[in-house]
């Protein structure tokens, strides 16, 4: 096989969703359908074990570097598919959004009875700010649930959206029946094990009548007359943009629709498309094997302290033991030790191309967001966003004769992406997080890796907005109780607020002051 049709062959995609929208079974339901896993449970198993809250050993021994940062790969029709997991619950951290930056297409999972949560909507920002495909499964079809009008609607007010259905559920709850397929022209009915094609008529077929239950075909028939008098038409080259999202229902626990869904998904996702680099892009068929790295994992075992690095590729063939350049550094490196990270296993990966993410062994090489290559030209891809963090902790070491102990502690995990470290003007070390686990991972860590003992106070602010100036001395003067000045890692200043509201009178009050979110790292850069 060619590269071409290798790289052809490849989706990557990562699930978003609001913790309990179904993600795991639905997760659970496409590993099935690849024959990945052979038992529905194992997915789940992983996620419901308990871990010790403060132990980090605990963490990745029971939820296990295969398991929170896993991809989990397969093939189905042909196609070779890796889904990223996109850690939720109590492990929502920055990686979860940065994870997002290494897929090609979004699924996001929503409940039908709850419709967009808190966490979907964080997670969707990440993806449109990419211009990435958003395929929309809306779940739990089999209990009654919002009216999928307004559901649609709502992707569009609330996210601003636009949608097109491509299947239809008919019925909900206990008549949840089946789905129509508006672009097959097909009903299917999941109890009876039916498949209906339809003819010219669509749903006005009076191949249903006496089929459906009445009630669910007058239903049926007045959304899709609704739909196709006011709805949104399809057009792949929107959906491929990000512009559209093309939207399905059904219930993965009862799998009913999720196949209906992959086959829709692998003809409407895009293969592994170009990346941009600073000075311009790199295509995946290109020759020159080029990759970047989007999340380190540490070891699990504190005497070892390689790490795990998981590197997507973005272009050529990597093979095991290749030699390659780190843009950062200049550095010349072999990839002997690479891995593949299963749904339930790793193993060695010998060669790999582009769309495929592997994991390699660091010992302490890698920074996020590094750039590597064969050969000698370098080349960088463009930098990682930084996200906004929304949790602040003050934080010292105990025993202040490891002083020492604590800023390299600090510094290296910060430069690994595990926290974002701040300071105040006091010179005091500010940590900003999107997950309470990366505030806890980040204190075992000082102790066990750093022999540290730590003292964290959570500050009272949730929202963080670099500033566009020239002048940060004269920024000390807007600080009170509601507003903190901050510096990041790279010095530039940063205000922390309360909460929104704190913020919003910030800005009413001082309409020159430009606040950004700093979603994307080139637009916080000081002049
Ligand atoms: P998550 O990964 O997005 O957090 O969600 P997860 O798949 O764990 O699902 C959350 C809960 O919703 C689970 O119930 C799961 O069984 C249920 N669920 C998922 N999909 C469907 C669906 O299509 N229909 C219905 N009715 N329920 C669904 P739980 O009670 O929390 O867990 P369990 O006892 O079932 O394991």
């Amino acid at each position: 096989m060619t590269n071409k049709e290798q790289i052809n062959k490849r989706r990557i995609f990562g699930i978003i969703s609001h913790p309990d929208a179904g993600k795991t079974t639905l997760t659970e339901k496409l590993l099935l359908h690849g024959g990945a896993i052979r038992e529905a449970g194992s997915v789940r198993a992983r996620k419901n074990s308990k871990y010790a809250k403060s132990d980090w050993m605990e963490i990745e021994k029971q939820r296990g570097i295969s398991v929170t940062s896993s991809v989990m790969q397969f093939e189905y029709n042909d196609k070779v598919i890796s889904i990223m997991d996109t850690p939720g619950h109590n492990d929502f951290g920055e990686d979860t959004y940065r994870i997002l930056t290494s897929v090609d297409s979004a699924v996001m999972v929503i409940d039908a009875a709850k419709g967009i949560e808190a966490q979907t909507k964080k997670l969707f920002q990440v993806c449109s700010m990419r211009g990435i495909p958003i395929f929309t499964f809306i779940n739990k079809l089999d209990r009654h649930g919002m009216d999928p009008l307004d559901l649609t609607q709502e992707l569009e007010d609330v996210l601003g959206l636009p949608s097109v259905a491509v299947t239809w559920p008919i019925g909900a709850g206990k008549e949840f029946e089946g789905v129509y397929d508006r672009l097959n022209n097909t009903v299917y009915l999941f109890r009876k094990k039916l498949e209906i094609k339809l003819d010219d008529d669509g749903v006005h077929s009076t191949k249903l009548d006496g089929i459906l239950n009445p009630g669910n075909l007058e239903v049926l028939r007045d959304a899709m007359d609704l739909l196709d008098g006011a709805g949104n038409e399809f057009n792949i080259e929107e959906i491929k943009k990000g512009k559209l999202s093309p939207v399905f229902f059904g219930s993965a626990l009862a799998d009913f629709g999720v196949t209906e869904f992959l086959n829709h998904f692998l003809s409407m996702s895009p293969p592994p498309t170009t990346r941009k680099t600073t000075t311009g892009v790199v295509t995946p068929t290109d020759d020159v094997f080029t990759g970047f790295i989007f999340k380190i994992q540490a070891n699990m075992n504190p005497n070892h302290r390689d790490r795990l690095a998981f590197m997507r590729i973005c272009s050529g063939t990597f093979t095991r033991g290749m030699n390659v350049t780190l843009a950062r550094t200049g550095k010349q490196m072999k990839l002997s030790q690479s891995t593949h990270l299963m749904a339930n296993e790793r193993e060695t990966v010998d060669i790999a191309y582009a769309g495929d993410v592997i994991g390699i062994y660091d010992t302490g090489n890698f920074q996020i967001g590094d750039t590597l290559m064969e050969g000698k030209e370098i080349i960088n891809f463009e930098p990682l966003p930084t996200f906004p963090p929304e949790l602040f902790s003050r934080v010292s070491a105990k025993n202040s004769l490891k002083g020492k102990n604590f800023q390299k502690g600090v510094e290296q995990l910060a430069q690994e992406g595990a926290i974002q470290v701040y300071k105040n003007q006091y010179n005091e070390v500010i940590l900003g997080a999107v997950g309470v686990l990366q505030f806890e991972v980040f204190e075992y860590r000082l102790v066990n890796e750093y022999n540290t003992e730590i003292r964290m106070e959570n500050i009272d602010f949730t929202v963080a907005r670099w500033v566009k100036t020239k002048d940060s001395d004269s920024l000390k003067k807007y600080q009170n109780s509601r507003c903190m000045l901050v510096f990041d890692h790279y010095e530039r200043p940063v205000l922390l607020f309360t909460n929104q509201y704190a913020l919003r009178s910030f800005q009413d009050r001082y309409e020159d002051i430009e606040l950004v979110e700093a979603l994307n790292v080139n637009d916080v850069i000081v002049e």
